[in-house]
């Protein structure tokens, strides 16, 4: 199969259908800006089944991906799409790099979800930009700029409610979209503990990529724990 893309966790390949891709999941690890790199056996193969079964909750809940299928282990069977390229991210507490940013301590909830974008470009190390920077760059249109908004927070709904069923809180998550042949947009790339901030409910133990990043323990355990929680 010819790759398309490879990106740091992740490699794109042409299928024989036209319109079909394959996205693997692999056991790659990096952070700040790829600055910290590991292989971590078996976080690809966890990855693609836990955004396996988000990206099933979320097209049964009306939201439009990429996805169509798992295929086996590390490999997911979907739509064509032009990535844009903007990192897509919604905080429901404080945490990361907005606390360091603003100076505020992690763990604060706030009343209402903040919305942010970032450029995806490694040269710039994905600067946080505003919708007229995203339109200026020509990465999206205005109208397309406000239905990303209008369908992010609509997911950070369903992922809230989602993740709270599995006793996690979702504290923060990036996503990405892409563009069909025909303009239209999906919710694309993953939704995995690798993207999304997650916080045991009651004891607050972070189960998501903080462990990589911060030497916090057991990167497999917590995916392994959250897959388990959300079957
Ligand atoms: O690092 P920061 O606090 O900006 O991250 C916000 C959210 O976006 C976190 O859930 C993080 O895992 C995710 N993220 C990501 N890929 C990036 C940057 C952030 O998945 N390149």
């Amino acid at each position: 199969m010819k790759m398309l893309y490879e990106g740091k966790a992740k490699q794109v390949f042409l299928t024989d259908k036209e319109g079909e891709y394959i996205v693997h999941f692999k056991d790659d690890a990096t952070a700040f800006n790829g600055v910290k790199k590991e292989k971590i056996t078996g976080k690809g193969e966890l990855n693609n089944a836990i955004s396996s079964l988000i990206f099933e909750m979320l097209e049964k809940e009306g939201i439009k991906t990429h996805f169509i299928k798992k295929i086996n282990s590390n490999d997911m069977l979907v739509k064509k799409v032009n990535i844009l390229p903007l990192e897509v991210i919604i905080r429901n507490l404080s945490a990361g790099s907005l606390s360091k940013r603003l100076g505020l301590e992690e763990g604060i909830e706030f009343e209402e979800p903040v919305f942010e974008l970032c450029y995806k470009r490694d040269d710039l190390a994905d600067p946080i930009i505003n919708d007229d920077h995203a339109v200026i760059l020509g990465l999206a249109s205005r109208v397309e700029i406000e239905q990303i908004k209008k369908e992010t927070l609509k997911i950070n709904e369903l992922l809230k409610t989602f993740f709270r069923k599995a006793n996690l809180r979702l504290i923060d998550f990036k996503i990405e979209y892409g563009r069909t042949d025909d303009g239209e947009l999906l919710l694309a790339d993953e939704v995995s503990p690798d993207t999304c901030r997650l916080w045991d409910i009651h004891t607050n133990e972070k189960m998501d990529k903080d462990r990589f990043r911060r030497d916090l323990g057991s990167v497999i355990e917590a995916y392994q724990e959250v897959l388990e929680r959300i079957k």
